[in-house]
C-alpha cells in the first residue's frame, strides 16, 4: 500500500503512461457490458478520479457491481482524459476491494442536507462539502502557526483543566471525581470541594488568556490555540459548548498594536485559503455563498474600520433598520446589530471598541471615563464577533477594585495579580475564535458545520 499515489498529485503531476497504484472510495459507478467507469475520490483534494475499468480485467463481474462507499485499490495506467475538460484518467489494469459498502450505505447521490448529515457525522467526511471544509480548516490550522512563529511568538500550551473562571462569567463545565450521589459536605451544607481530586472546585478552561499572560510577561509575545470550553445554554448557528481558540498576548503592546495583528492574522489566513484551496473555496462557493471568493479578496484588501462603542449604538439608533433587541448604551450588541454594522452599514469589517465596563470582563483597562474599558470586538459578515480582546489592566490597585466590585475570589486569582506587583506593564491580547474563522472563509452558515464532532446542548453523540 505504501506504493499508492494521491489523486490530488496524480492531477497536478500527471505523470502520463505511468502505472500507479490508487487507494480510496468509490463515489459512483456507471456500469456497460464492455467497461465500466469509476469515480472515485481519495480525500487529498476536492476533485475526483475517473477509472476505466475493461471488461477483461478477471474480476470485472465484481468489479461492475460495486456501490457507493466500496473502498478499493486501483492499480492502472494514467492516460489524457477524452473528456472535454482535459486532465487525466486511468486505465485499470487490477481493481481490489477493500471494503464493501451495503445498500444502505447513508450517504446517496442525491443531494443530502446539512442537517441529515449532522446526523451521520462519522461519514460525512467523505462528501465534498466536508472534505473541502477540512482542507481548509487544516490549512488555517498550519497559516495559524505559521503567522505567530514567522512573527517571533511563542505557542504555550495553556491549561484544559483549571480553577479559574477567566472570563468572570460562570459558564464552565465543572470537573470532578467526587462521587455525585454522594456528594461530601462542608458544615454549611456546601459541597466540599477539599476532598475532591485537586482539593478545590475545578473546571473546564473558557479561555487560555490568564496563563498566557503570566508567559507574555516574560517570553513577550506568545499565544494559545487549544480547545476552550462553555456550558452556555447557547442553542445559535454560531455557539459551540467545545471549540478551539487561537489567543495571542503581547506585552508593551497596547489596543492599538493588538487591532492591528488581528487584521494582520485574519488576513493572513484569508490569503492562505485563497493561495492553498482554490479548487475547494470555489466548490464551497458554488453550493454555499455565491460571492465568498469576492467577500474574501474584499476583506483582504480593505482596511478595517474602528469605531467605538459609544458610536455603534449612535449609528444603530439612527437607522430606520428594525431590530428585535433595542439598543441602548449600557447594553451588550446582539448578532443582529453587530452584523448590521459589518454587512449593511460599512460592509467590512469593523473593530469596535471602548465598551461599558459592565458588559466586559474583569481584567480589561480601565478608561479615564470611569465608565468603559479598552475592550474590542472584531465583528466580520456572516459571523457576528469573530474575534474579542482587550488592553490589560495592569494596574493591581484598579484590578483589585474592580474584582470587588464583581463579586470576585481575590484569593483564587492571587497568582494572577502578582503579574500585577512584579515587573508589571501595558500588555494585550486577543482570543479568536477559530470555527468561526472557518466560517467566514468557507461560507458555512452553521458552526456545527466546520467542527468534525460539534459539542452542543444535547448533543454529544459522536
Ligand atoms: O470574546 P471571548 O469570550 O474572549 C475571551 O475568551 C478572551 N479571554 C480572549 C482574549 O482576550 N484572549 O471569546 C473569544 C472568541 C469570540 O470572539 C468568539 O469568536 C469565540 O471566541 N467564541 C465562541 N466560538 C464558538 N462557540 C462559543 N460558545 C464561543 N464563545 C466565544
Ligand atoms: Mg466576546
Amino acid at each position: 500500500m505504501s506504493q499508492n499515489i494521491t489523486i490530488k498529485e496524480i492531477i497536478a503531476e500527471e505523470p502520463i503512461d505511468t502505472t500507479q497504484i490508487v487507494l480510496g472510495w468509490i463515489r459512483s459507478v456507471r456500469k456497460s457490458k464492455k467497461f465500466s467507469f469509476l469515480v472515485v475520490n481519495d480525500g487529498s483534494c476536492q476533485a475526483n478520479l475517473q477509472i476505466i475499468a475493461d471488461a477483461d480485467l478477471p474480476n470485472y463481474e465484481q468489479v461492475a457491481s460495486m456501490r457507493t462507499g466500496f473502498a478499493i485499490a486501483i492499480t492502472g495506467k494514467v492516460v489524457k482524459s477524452g473528456g472535454r475538460n482535459g486532465g487525466v484518467e486511468m486505465q485499470a489494469t487490477a481493481c481490489k476491494i477493500l471494503g464493501e459498502a451495503p445498500e444502505d450505505y447513508p450517504l446517496q447521490k442525491k443531494a443530502t442536507s446539512l442537517e441529515y448529515l449532522r446526523e451521520v457525522a462519522h461519514l460525512r467526511p467523505r462528501t465534498n462539502t466536508f472534505g473541502a471544509v477540512f482542507r481548509v480548516r487544516n490549512r488555517l490550522n498550519f497559516a495559524t502557526h505559521e503567522f505567530f512563529v514567522n512573527r517571533g511568538y511563542v505557542q504555550l500550551h495553556s491549561p484544559i483543566i483549571t480553577g479559574a473562571d477567566a472570563e468572570g462569567a460562570g459558564e464552565m463545565f465543572q470537573v470532578s471525581t467526587l462521587n455525585p450521589n454522594q456528594l461530601p459536605k462542608t458544615d454549611k451544607g456546601h459541597v466540599d470541594f477539599s476532598q475532591d481530586y485537586f482539593g478545590q472546585a475545578s473546571n473546564l478552561t473558557v479561555s487560555g488568556q490568564l496563563n498566557a499572560e503570566a508567559f507574555a510577561l516574560a517570553l513577550g509575545k506568545v499565544y494559545t490555540f487549544g480547545p476552550t470550553f462553555r456550558a452556555e445554554n447557547s442553542n445559535t448557528p454560531r455557539h459551540l459548548a467545545e471549540f478551539w481558540m487561537v489567543e495571542p498576548e503581547v506585552a508593551f503592546a497596547d489596543l492599538d498594536d493588538i487591532a492591528e495583528l488581528a487584521s494582520d492574522y485574519l488576513k493572513y489566513l484569508i490569503s492562505a485559503a485563497l493561495e492553498h484551496c482554490q479548487d475547494d473555496l470555489e466548490f464551497l462557493q458554488s453550493r454555499y455563498k455565491k460571492d465568498l471568493i469576492e467577500t474574501l479578496n474584499h476583506v483582504k484588501d480593505s482596511e478595517f474600520k474602528k469605531i467605538t462603542y459609544t458610536e455603534a449604538i449612535e449609528i444603530l439608533e439612527s437607522t430606520d433598520k428594525k431590530f428585535e433587541f433595542p439598543t441602548k448604551w449600557g447594553s451588550d450588541l446582539q448578532t443582529e446589530h453587530e452584523r448590521y454594522l459589518t454587512e449593511e452599514h460599512f460592509k467590512i469589517p469593523v473593530i469596535v471598541t471602548d465598551y461599558p465596563k459592565e458588559i466586559k470582563s474583569f481584567y480589561m483597562k480601565q478608561n479615564d471615563d470611569g465608565k468603559t474599558v479598552r475592550a474590542m470586538d472584531i465583528l466580520v459578515t456572516g459571523v457576528g464577533e469573530l474575534m474579542g480582546g482587550s488592553q490589560r489592566e495592569e494596574n493591581l490597585e484598579k484590578i483589585t477594585q474592580r474584582m470587588k466590585e464583581m463579586d470576585m475570589d481575590t484569593e483564587q486569582l492571587s497568582w494572577f495579580l502578582d503579574l500585577r506587583k512584579y515587573g508589571s506593564v501595558e500588555h494585550s491580547g486577543f482570543g479568536l475564535g477559530f470555527e468561526r474563522a472557518v466560517m467566514f472563509i468557507t461560507g458555512m452558515a452553521n458552526v456545527r458545520d466546520v467542527i468534525p464532532f460539534p459539542r452542543t446542548p444535547n448533543n454529544c453523540h459522536f
